[in-house]
């Protein structure tokens, strides 16, 4: 796993008067995706963001936009977010029947896009067997979802060695996101477990130049 960590700053943690700052910022730092933390208040007891602003965001930036949608119908939703210029679009398992979960996915590179599944904390990475022939990436919460700024939970890391090792013994070629509390105390730990990308939100945005973060982290990390 030596692959350049991708490093994907999540704007709830960034100041929502003004995005156009925060785009820049993320750009100047060298960050390699928008994560774009979408919440419905009933998947999650959150409301933050939804297809206008990834639609505002789209025409100002070339960085990939990465919506992670903690929604409780993502099948209604993916389109809109396909239409609104999302190149990467996740749902989670947690939201959808085994169909759901193969037409979502389906849907999502009709559309053009990376699908990615996302897992919470306490499911069990088993029920991502089915999809590993299909999906592009698997998001390992690593937080319960709802806010930004909570604490890493321990063994996270683990979680995502299982997926790995489940991608590696069914030959799928997926990335491996992890999201929730990553920072420079937990960024070596997950690198080391095999992961490709890191949220990062109050890691980045709360930092005293955010400019520095992806470059220290991809030194903690080693990549
Ligand atoms: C939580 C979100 C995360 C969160 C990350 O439900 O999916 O993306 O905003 O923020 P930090 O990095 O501060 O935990
Ligand atoms: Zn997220």
């Amino acid at each position: 796993m030596s692959k350049e960590l991708l490093v994907a700053p999540s704007i709830l943690s960034a100041d929502f008067l003004d995005m156009g700052r925060a785009l820049s910022l993320m750009e100047e730092a060298g960050a390699d995706w928008v994560h774009v933390d979408v919440m419905d208040g009933h998947f999650v007891p959150n409301i933050t963001m939804g297809v206008p602003l990834v639609a505002a965001i789209r025409p100002q930036t070339p960085l990939v936009i990465d919506a992670h949608l903690m929604v409780s119908n993502p099948c209604r939703q993916i389109p809109w977010f396909l239409d609104a210029g999302a190149d990467i679009v996740t749902f989670h398992i947690e939201a959808v029947s085994e169909g759901e979960a193969h037409d979502a996915i389906a849907a999502i590179h009709e559309g053009g896009a990376r699908a990615g599944i996302s897992v919470k904390p306490k499911t069990d990475i088993s029920l991502l067997a089915p999809f590993m022939g299909e999906v592009d990436m698997v998001l390992v919460m690593s937080v319960e979802p709802g806010f930004s700024g909570q604490s890493f939970i321990e063994g996270s890391e683990e979680r995502i060695a299982a997926v790995r090792e489940m991608a590696a013994s069914t030959g799928a070629d997926i990335m491996v996101q992890v999201d929730g509390g990553i920072g420079g105390a937990t960024v070596a730990r997950v690198a080391d477990a095999g992961v490709d990308c890191i949220v990062c939100g109050n890691a980045f945005f709360k930092a005293d130049d955010p400019r520095a973060v992806p470059a220290a982290l991809r030194a903690a990390a080693g990549r």
